[in-house]
């Protein structure tokens, strides 16, 4: 596998002395220059459907730190908002979407053959950044899944405990399985223009599979996970797919095999070394420092990042926090982790 990109590697298998490092939400609010940008473009989602100024600042972390990927910059809400919901930003709150709990407000939502209508500047992010990232820098494409995306759709905005959402399975179940379906079959579509656009590997981001239980975990979580994989990997042979199952807790074991990714991505409520010898036995893993400590860093950071560098020596790893960093994390912090990593 000489020659190609370490992040490539490290989901191909191979276990690496330094593992490739990236990080969730890496063009964010704690960097001056996002900021900036963010302000030329107007406001957040003018920045996401901009694609010169979404590829800046994809860019900008890559330059400012040398990560070993790039993450599109854009958002899991483009894909409600090109089935046709409303979707706006509330400063200092979060999103905003038109709600999903009747037939007739699911008859409301477009074709999944029109989302490219709305999302085809996404596209051109993602061809601007294949030609212009560095050659050793791999380019990760994005979606929410099915699950997580349908409890904004369902609520209209983030939710502690997703209770909308599981509230609507429950009480109508057939048109919360209609919903997934329409999201699935969007996320796929979607993903795969990512794909022939030139993103070199795709990542499912499942920020509340853990509010699923039991057999509703294996319906939601993992089948719609398993059918996209699936679907790409047919279209697109050799696509490696990052799964993120965030806060699966024992339910991390065997998702990768069971749903066919090539790598699942594990939140900081993980053990590492429970993670080593459960989960990290079936592929690749990706994580999973807390984001706390790009805030606090100091000698706790450093200690932190050994101990994950050291649970994972032994087989494929990238690194990663485990979720995405924050808005008051210091940006010296970041370079000090990336540091420690590679001289660990
Ligand atoms: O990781 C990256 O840098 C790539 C870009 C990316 C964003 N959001 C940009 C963003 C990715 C992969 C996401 C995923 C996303 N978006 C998730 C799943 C991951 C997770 O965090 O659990 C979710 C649930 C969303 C929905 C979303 N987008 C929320 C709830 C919010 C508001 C909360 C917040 O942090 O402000 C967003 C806004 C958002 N998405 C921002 C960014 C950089 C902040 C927007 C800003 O600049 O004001």
């Amino acid at each position: 596998m000489a020659g190609q990109k370490k992040l490539l590697r490290a989901l191909a298998g191979e276990t690496q002395d330094v593992p490739p490092i990236w990080m969730m939400r890496q063009a964010g609010r704690y960097l001056p220059e996002y900021r900036a940008t963010r302000a030329e473009a107007g406001d957040f989602l003018s920045l996401c459907y901009n694609p010169e100024l979404a590829a800046e600042v994809t860019l900008q972390p890559i330059r400012r730190y040398g990560f070993d990927a790039a993450i599109l910059f854009a958002d899991i809400l483009l894909i409600p908002q090109a089935l046709g919901a409303d979707l706006w930003f509330v400063t200092g709150e979060g999103p905003r979407l038109s709600t999903i709990t009747t037939e007739g407000d699911f008859a409301k939502l477009g074709p999944v053959s029109d989302i490219h209508e709305t999302l085809n500047p996404i596209y051109e992010t993602v061809r601007i950044l294949s030609r212009a990232l560095p050659a050793e820098t791999t380019l990760i494409g994005f979606a929410g899944a099915p699950w997580t995306v349908a409890t904004y759709m369902i609520a209209g905005r983030g939710t502690p405990d997703q209770g909308p959402a599981h509230a609507l399975r429950e009480e109508n179940t057939a048109l919360f399985e209609a919903l997934l379906a329409r999201i699935t079959e969007a996320t796929i579509e979607y993903l795969s223009k990512q794909i022939e656009a030139g993103a070199e590997v795709v990542k499912i981001f499942d920020s509340w599979a853990g509010s699923l239980k039991g057999e509703a975990f294996q319906k939601y979580a993992l089948e719609p996970c398993r059918q996209i994989t699936a679907a790409l990997k047919e279209r697109h042979p050799g696509i490696p797919v990052i799964g993120f199952p965030r806060e699966a807790g024992d339910k991390y074991v065997g998702f990768a095999k069971a749903t066919g990714v090539d790598c699942v991505a594990l939140d900081n409520s993980v053990d590492p070394a429970w993670a080593a010898a459960h989960v990290q036995v079936g592929g690749c893993v990706q994580g999973n420092l807390a984001s706390r400590h790009m805030v606090t860093g100091g000698q706790e950071l450093v200690d932190e990042t050994r101990r994950i560098v050291e649970a994972f020596r032994n087989g494929p790893h990238i690194f990663n926090l485990g979720h995405g960093i924050t808005p008051d994390a210091d940006p010296a912090n970041v370079q000090l982790m990336i540091d420690t990593v590679r001289s660990s």
